[in-house]
């Protein structure tokens, strides 16, 4: 759970997200890229709107902060997608190093705003994180 406060910082930076979202988004695979080219290979088969999905469930995600169980579908496709590419609980810190760096080249935030994005980032990845453990386990079951 987060804070009321994180809460509150996050819900009000969705408008800004919903419109500087794909440019954050674009930037952050150019740093995830080129700060860890290993990550490359992921998405390899990943669509040419892949930023454009990325962009819309960080929006998704911001605007819904107070009621996560909205986006229970989204996230139980964004696992089912992860477990597809094998993505991995070691690259989730990869992806938040890269995406807070664009969020702060781009939006240029007050720092209370990325110390809020840090904890919220923290928060989804644990979802997604454990929903994928118990897809791999299913897997190999
Ligand atoms: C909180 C963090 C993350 C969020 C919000 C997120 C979000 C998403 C979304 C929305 C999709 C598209 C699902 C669809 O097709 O509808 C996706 C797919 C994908 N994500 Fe993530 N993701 C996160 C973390 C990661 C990490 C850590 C990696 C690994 C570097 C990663 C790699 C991928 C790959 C490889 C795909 C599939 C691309 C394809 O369709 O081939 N994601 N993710």
């Amino acid at each position: 759970m987060l804070d009321q406060k994180t809460q509150e910082i996050i819900k009000s930076t969705a408008p800004l997200i919903k419109e500087k979202g794909e440019q954050i988004t674009t930037r952050m695979y150019e740093i995830l890229f080129s700060k860890y080219p290993e990550t490359k290979e992921l998405f390899k088969n990943a669509p040419q709107d892949q930023y454009k999905r990325l962009a819309n469930a960080i929006f998704a995600y911001s605007a819904n902060i107070d009621r996560l169980d909205a986006l229970n579908e989204a996230i139980e496709r964004m696992a089912q997608k992860h477990v597809e590419t094998n993505v991995k609980p070691e690259h989730y810190p990869l992806v938040k190093d890269a995406l807070l760096t664009a969020i702060k080249e781009v939006l240029n935030p007050p720092q209370e705003v990325l110390d809020a994005w840090d904890k919220a980032y923290d928060l989804l990845a644990d979802v997604l994180i454990e929903r994928e453990k118990q897809l791999y386990m299913e897997k190999t079951a």
